[in-house]
Parts: structure tokens; C-alpha cells; sequence
């Protein structure tokens, strides 16, 4: 059992038992979007089916369901599998049945009602563990250091194996791309994947601060080195030695202090302001900006020698309108997130509100998409997002031509066989359920968002 355990292609597998529904999909979609392998069951009986088909590295369960309880699965996965982790959770957190739980080898206890993040938390600490256990490590996209970080889109998947690729070297990383498209996310992501993680992470943006205070800011001063210094004090670069420092929005640093910078990152010391020392720092940079380096380069607003020290690794994240493959799984994340936040369960978005996403251009990217998303929450009423939550100027645009262009001619030498076999499968399960979506959905164990979206795709409606 303890071999057919080790990962498979570094994904770990777990399931879900709850026999309601909205729980099961809450951790679902909560866990397959970090990208762990998830199955539900429904019932007591149906998780023992599943844990002797296969076993899986975690599993969360309900104590109390009709029929077998927590507390059996827990027992059944003991006996099958003694390395996979449990995590029961329970409306009574009455301490006889913890005390059970614990000696029957439950990791840990969950009391109702919880917030999403507790559990995530422990998810993470069981796979910090078998991260650590494993016979060699290997570094893949859905390391935890991407656990918030969603995407299915081809530009996202590319995204996070670079991220992956990058972050156990200490090479200096760029990261560009429009406001609001997540390159902030994308820092925090490399240093949680990198060997720093548990180091500090200290970010600065550099476009608030005058050109002095960002100096004092990066290198720290001197008491009295200036009017108002009274004190000495350690500067960003000192604060992240042996972790990371992220410079955000680095193309708005003045060139006087960029030379400064280069040579930090060069020598590997800083000097505070007003004092004569040399400071050793071990600090990996990551940047990121919204200009165009290049052009600043040719208007003389920004050092040739300082781009090519920060820009070893560069990474460009597109505009959330080159990547619409990514707004489904988009609007889930929010949903979820913003559920949870606020004590709603608004789990599900009507098809116009799907096309509307799809058809919008999305000038605040990412953003934007989760601004919407916490509005429409706040103002829905039932368990759907409908249309008229969306903000007006979501819904006053001509169908966009990008869009159009997904559901192009599907004899299209570029149209791939996977494509229209994905196009056959679906219209299938469609027929099948008399377009009932829900059922549809189910059947192809697509969320029903996604297959939403897949139907406009495919021009099916
Ligand atoms: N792929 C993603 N998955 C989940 N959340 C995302 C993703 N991309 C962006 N976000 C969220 O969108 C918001 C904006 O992202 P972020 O702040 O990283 O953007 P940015 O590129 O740094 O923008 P700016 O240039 O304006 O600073 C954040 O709340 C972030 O968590
Ligand atoms: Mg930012």
C-alpha cells in the first residue's frame, strides 16, 4: 500500500465525504483548483468502495451521515491504507468522539461551522509532510506554494510549471504584464515554492515612496543621517536577507537609485543611508512592472545594466481577454472565496452571466473579475449569481470578436480531434439529460460553470 501511495505524476489524491451536496462541492472545487486529484462519496458506504478501489493520500469526512459514519471511514482507512491522513469534521465537537477519533489515528478535528482556510491549512501541513517524506522531491505546478493561484487555460498551465521551473534558484525574476493580471500573486507563488519559503517575504512598492524615502526605504539609515532619523533603522534589504524581496512596480525607480540597487544585487551588501558600513544581504529579487522596460530603456528613464541584472528570468503574464479559458475556473475561485466570506452559499451563476464573463474585455483583468464577483455576491439574493447583479457596463458591449472566434468552424484544420470529441461528448450527455445542465454537468464530472462555458464554446446553444 505504501507504494501505491507515492504520487502519481505528483498529484495527490483526495476524498471528500459528506452526504450533502453543497459540502462536498464546496471542498471539491476548493482542492481540485490547487490541483490535488479530489473524489466524493455521498454516503459512509460509498467512501469504503472508494478507498478499496484505490487509496488516497487524505481524506475529509463528515462524522455524522445516515448509514456509516465518520468514524467508520476513519476505521476503514485505517485498516486499508495506515498512511492516509483523516480529517473528520463535525457539527458536535463533543471531546468523547475527538478523543476517539484521535486514538483510532484521525490527524485532526474540524468543528462546523468552519472557514474554508482552516481546512486548507491542514491540507497544506499533511502535504508539507509528504512533500518532506517523499523519496525525491519533485517539483511540479500544483506545488502548495500555488494553492491559491487558478487557471486552467494552456497560458496559466505554461505559467505555473515556469514558476515551478524558477523557484528554487536564486536568479533574479521579472515578472510584466497589464495591472491587475496577478504578477503580485505570481511573486508570493515563486517564493512559497522556492527553498526561502519559510524566510521572510518582504515587498515594497517602489512607485508610492520619493525617490529619498524609497532609498531609505530599500537600504535603511543611520540615526541622524537625515532631519527626522532619529533612530537607526534596517532597510527592506536587510529585513529579507536569506528570503525574498519583491519590488513591485520597479519601472517607476528613479535611475539614480537603480544604480544603487544594481550594485546591491551585485555585491551582495547594502550601505545604509548615512553610515560607512557594508552590510552583507543574501536576497533573491523578484520584480514586476506594468511598462515597457525597453522603451523606458530608449527614453533613458531606465538603466540597461539594471534590466538585464533583474530580468535573468522573465516572466509575462497576458490580459485576462488573451486567456478566456481561465475565466470559469476564475468565477469558482471568487464564488467560493467570496461565499465563505461573507456566510452565503452562492455557488452557482446563470448561463447569461457565464456569457456576459465571456463576451466582456476585462480592462482591470483579474482584478475586475473578482471586484464583480464580490459585488454580485453581496447582492444575491438566492444561491445564483443572475444577470442583473453584474455591473452595467458588463452588459452594454456587442458580442466580442475574440469569442466568436472559439466557435469557429469545427472541420477547421486547427480545430484539434480532442476539441471535437470534447464537442461530440458534451452535446451527448446534453441530449441524454434533455439539457438539463445540472445533470449534464454531473454525468461528465464537469462543474456546471465550466460546462457553461464549454457550450458557448462550441456554439451549442
Ligand atoms: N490566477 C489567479 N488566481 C486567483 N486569483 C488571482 C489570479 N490572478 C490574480 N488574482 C487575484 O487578482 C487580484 C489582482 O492580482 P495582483 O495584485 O497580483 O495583480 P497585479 O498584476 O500585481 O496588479 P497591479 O499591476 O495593479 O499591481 C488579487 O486579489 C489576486 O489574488
Ligand atoms: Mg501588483
Amino acid at each position: 500500500m505504501q507504494e501505491e501511495l507515492e504520487r502519481n505524476d505528483g498529484v495527490y489524491r483526495m476524498l471528500v465525504v459528506d452526504d450533502r451536496a453543497a459540502m462536498r462541492e464546496m471542498l471539491e472545487g476548493a482542492f481540485s483548483s490547487r490541483g490535488m486529484q479530489v473524489q466524493t462519496a455521498a454516503s459512509g458506504e460509498e467512501a469504503l468502495a472508494c478507498l478499496s478501489a484505490q487509496p488516497f493520500h487524505v481524506v475529509i469526512t463528515d462524522l455524522n451521515m445516515p448509514g456509516k459514519g465518520g468514524l467508520e471511514v476513519l476505521r476503514g482507512v485505517k485498516a486499508s491504507s495506515p498512511d492516509t491522513e483523516v480529517i473528520l469534521i463535525t457539527a458536535y465537537g463533543s471531546i468523547e468522539v475527538a478523543v476517539e477519533a484521535m486514538r483510532l489515528g484521525a490527524y485532526d478535528f474540524i468543528t462546523k461551522p468552519f472557514k474554508l482556510s482552516e481546512v486548507e491549512h491542514k491540507v497544506d501541513r499533511i502535504i508539507q509532510k509528504l512533500d518532506r517524506g517523499g523519496p525525491q522531491k519533485i517539483q511540479t505546478w500544483i506545488h502548495p506554494g500555488l494553492r491559491h493561484f487558478v487557471g486552467t487555460s494552456a497560458h496559466t498551465r505554461q505559467l505555473m510549471k515556469m514558476i515551478a521551473r524558477v523557484a528554487p534558484s536564486n536568479s533574479s525574476v521579472l515578472i510584466t504584464g497589464p495591472s491587475g493580471v496577478g504578477k503580485e500573486l505570481v511573486a508570493h507563488a515563486i517564493h512559497e515554492a522556492s527553498p526561502r519559503r519559510d524566510r521572510p517575504f518582504v515587498a515594497l512598492n517602489c512607485a508610492a515612496l520619493a525617490p529619498s524615502v524609497l532609498e531609505s526605504e530599500l537600504f535603511g539609515h543611520e540615526k541622524g543621517a537625515f532631519t527626522g532619523a532619529d533612530a537607526r533603522k534596517a532597510g527592506r534589504f536587510e529585513r529579507a536577507h536569506t528570503g525574498t524581496l519583491f519590488l513591485d512596480e520597479v519601472g517607476e525607480i528613479e535611475p539614480s537609485i537603480q544604480v544603487k540597487l544594481l550594485r546591491a544585487l551585485q555585491e551582495g551588501e547594502v550601505e545604509r543611508v548615512g553610515g560607512t558600513q557594508t552590510i552583507p544581504v543574501n536576497v533573491r529579487v523578484v520584480a514586476a512592472t506594468n511598462r515597457d522596460l525597453k522603451e523606458a530603456i530608449a527614453q533613458g528613464r531606465f538603466r540597461e545594466d539594471f534590466y538585464y541584472r533583474l530580468n535573468v528570468v522573465s516572466i509575462d503574464v497576458l490580459p485576462l481577454c488573451e486567456r478566456r479559458d481561465d475565466i470559469p475556473v476564475l468565477i469558482d475561485h471568487f464564488l467560493h472565496k467570496f461565499s465563505l466570506e461573507f456566510a452565503k452559499e452562492v455557488y452557482e451563476v446563470e448561463d447569461d452571466v457565464v456569457g456576459a464573463f465571456l463576451n466582456y474585455t476585462w480592462p482591470g483583468n483579474v482584478r475586475e473579475l473578482e471586484n464583480v464577483i464580490e459585488r454580485a455576491v453581496l447582492l444575491a439574493e438566492g444561491n445564483r449569481i443572475s444577470i442583473s447583479e453584474l455591473p452595467a457596463e458588463m452588459l452594454s458591449l456587442p458580442e466580442n470578436p475574440l469569442l466568436e472566434s472559439l466557435s469557429v468552424d469545427l472541420d477547421a484544420p486547427l480545430m484539434d480531434r480532442t476539441g471535437r470529441l470534447e464537442r461530440e461528448l458534451i452535446l451527448g450527455a446534453l441530449e441524454e439529460f434533455r439539457w438539463n445542465k445540472s445533470k449534464a454537468a454531473d454525468h461528465l464530472g464537469l462543474k456546471r460553470t465550466t460546462l457553461q462555458y464549454k457550450i458557448r464554446k462550441y456554439g451549442l446553444e
